[in-house]
């Protein structure tokens, strides 16, 4: 046994899963899916072959040619991070045939019924994979060293559309023979009658095809009702089927094809033909998650300002850095998300101009301090690649890989100039596109790029150091200067004057709210809010970054806020900071009551991903 990925049991002697054809029947009313998927690999394999499941329960495994069974073994306890082992014997086969269900606990899948929705009326469904649930969905080799294309058939009631992370192909009705290459003559696999069920009235099939190989964390499917609005020529905007939602969605990502023009100049051609933005229901866990050809957003980000083109920009660049270029696993991490925030940067400069490229480096400078703070304790996470042995992606996920990456990247183009960073960047994408690649792979690129940087810039110390190297760095921009000496001026009783934040946005209010010493008295706070309305903002990060300081400095008149705050929103951002902030520290009685009574209450509103997070933060303390 050799493990190629601390995540997953994929073995580096066994061969590589190519291709995953998927049919899958979803049953609303107990929220499972019955489904079969045909295992594709690099060459024959003869012996075991190991892959990745969680909470799935595995009826039959076919030879695909014969649809007799092969010898299976699972592993009868699930492993609390990387889920079951499953092995599968063969004889000089080259592909498998896997007859399983998913279960209702599957911590990939929201399952959302019709009054968990905003019409109400239909339920919905969708998933989240990144970093380690797609073996949720289906069994696979649930590393992103292991790319894969995909083929899907998506058995689901007529009423509800689908989206998928792929190209859509089909739509139709089912038919019996949908079946016939997956179940045996007599059909029992499944304990009942699948083929009627499949093809009974009300039903319609979806057909998708990924014909580029991805890393399974980018499988994603979406269904429920949906509406959509065209919003550029490769660009359509998807949301549950609400006027008001899909117009100001709409209005919101209107610059999408501008981005993608300035991305395409920066980083080279777009490969993925579409780019296609769904905006899911508020429990969505995430800001944004970079699907291929269908970016899932939160509907958070939809507010009438900078900030939303921020993430669709974050999440475009991505279709580069990490899609294309994927880090080979989870300890690698930084490849995908240091250079997604500087590419999203270069973007947002171009589009939004440079002093607000230069507030989102100083949010993120504020937020990559306040990482050392956390991790204080437990430095590994601080570093850029790091030991993720035994570790769960989820609980250690953090803004170091994001901004120390970034200021990694920032400096070596300081170091370089921009002309030639460009260049470089360019090549490097070239070089490595659809491949999954390690940090010594980047830096030994580097070294053979930019011959003699080594001497100039620790990359060592970088890549492999705890903390903030000496040579990381604030944005210069006035902006940025202006907000943060505001702030500071808090502390010695002075509130900004209201010509001095007239032209203020969400991003600015941020910076200034993070900026703030978290040691504030509660008068000060209701003060500023006297005066602001902070607490009534619209945009979430601005009411989020308030309500923190209101919990920091035990300002309980704001605990009614925090509480209506963290019923109505499942995006983790916003959750941890709210629950750690109740939790943490001494003399807390009150505030960690108030945090178990709304997560009781919660609880079922939130994403099976975002129910563990909120669940280990209060393990930790409570
Ligand atoms: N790929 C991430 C989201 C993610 C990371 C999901 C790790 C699961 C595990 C996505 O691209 C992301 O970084 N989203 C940010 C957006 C922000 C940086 C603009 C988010 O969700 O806040
Ligand atoms: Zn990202």
């Amino acid at each position: 046994m050799a493990p190629i990925d601390p995540h997953s049991f994929t073995d580096s002697t066994h061969p590589l899963t190519t291709h995953i054809a998927l049919t899958l029947y979803f049953d609303f009313s107990s929220s499972i899916i019955h489904a079969t998927a045909l295992l594709t690999l690099q060459n024959p394999c003869t012996g075991p072959l190991s892959l990745d499941t969680r909470s799935l329960i595995i009826h039959k495994i076919l030879d695909p040619e014969t649809l007799t069974p092969l010898p299976f073994t699972i592993s009868s306890s699930e492993h609390p991070i990387n889920g079951r082992h499953l092995t599968v014997s063969l004889n000089n086969h080259s592909s498998i045939l896997i007859l399983y269900s998913t279960s209702p606990s599957s911590s990939a899948l929201q399952w959302l019924s019709p009054p968990q929705t905003f019409k109400k009326i239909h339920p919905f469904v969708y998933t989240q994979c990144q970093s380690i649930h797609a073996r949720s969905v289906f069994p696979c080799q649930d590393t992103p060293a292991a790319r894969i294309c995909y083929s899907a058939k998506l058995n689901v009631p007529r009423q509800l559309s689908t989206v998928m992370s792929a190209r859509h192909c089909n739509h139709r009705d089912p038919v019996g023979s949908d079946l016939d290459g997956v179940l045996t003559k007599e059909a029992t696999e499944f304990g009942f009658d699948l083929k009627s069920l499949w093809c009974e009235e009300g039903r319609v099939v979806e057909e998708f095809v990924m014909e580029q190989p991805i890393p399974p964390y980018l499988f994603a499917f979406a269904v429920g009702e949906l509406g959509f609005r065209e919003v550029g020529p490769r660009t359509r905007v998807y949301s549950e089927a609400v006027d008001g939602v899909l117009d100001a969605a709409a209005r919101e990502f209107a610059g999408t094809e501008e981005m993608m023009r300035q991305a395409e100049r920066l980083f080279g051609e777009y490969d993925w033909e579409r780019f296609d933005l769904l905006v899911l229901p508020p429990s969505f866990p995430y800001g944004g998650m970079e699907n291929p050809r269908m970016v899932f957003l939160t509907p958070t980000v939809i507010k009438g300002d900078a900030s939303g083109a921020q993430v669709v920009a974050h999440e475009l660049a991505h279709s580069w850095t990490g899609n294309l270029i994927t880090n080979k696993n989870n300890e690698h991490f930084w490849l995908n998300e240091g250079f997604t925030t500087y590419a999203e940067r270069r973007i947002v400069e171009v589009v939004q101009g440079e002093d607000i490229a230069a507030l989102n480096v100083g949010i993120g400078w504020r937020g990559l301090n306040e990482e050392m703070e956390r991790f204080k304790d437990n430095m590994e996470f601080t570093k850029l690649k790091n030991n993720q042995e035994g570790v769960d992606p989820d609980d250690v996920y953090s803004q170091v890989p994001y901004e120390k990456g970034f200021q990694f990247l920032w400096r070596i183009e300081r170091q370089i100039g921009r002309p030639a960073f460009d260049e470089f960047l360019k090549k490097y994408i070239a070089t490595f596109k659809f491949k999954s690649i390690d940090t010594e792979t980047f830096l030994d690129f580097l070294k053979a790029n930019v011959p003699g940087i080594e001497k100039e810039i620790d990359l060592q110390q970088w890549t492999e150091g705890t903390g903030i190297p000496p040579d990381a760095h604030e944005p210069v921009s006035d902006l940025y200067t202006k907000i943060v000496s505001l702030a500071n001026d808090f502390k010695l009783g002075r509130m900004p004057r209201e010509d001095e934040v007239c032209d203020w946005k969400g991003q600015e209010w941020e910076l200034y709210l993070e900026n703030l010493s978290k040691a504030v008295e509660a008068s000060q706070v209701i003060a500023l809010d006297a005066r602001y309305r902070l607490s009534e903002s619209k945009d979430y990060e601005v009411k989020v970054a308030f309500l923190q300081l209101a919990i920091s400095s035990k300002c309980r008149d704001y605990y009614g806020e925090v509480e209506k705050t963290l019923k109505e929103v499942g995006r983790m951002k916003y959750l941890r900071p709210l629950y750690s902030g109740l939790v943490q520290g001494a003399g807390k009685d009150e505030e960690k009551i108030l945090a178990k009574r709304v997560f009781a209450e919660a609880r079922e509103c939130y994403h099976p991903i975002a129910q563990g997070v909120v669940e280990a933060i209060l393990a930790k303390h409570v």
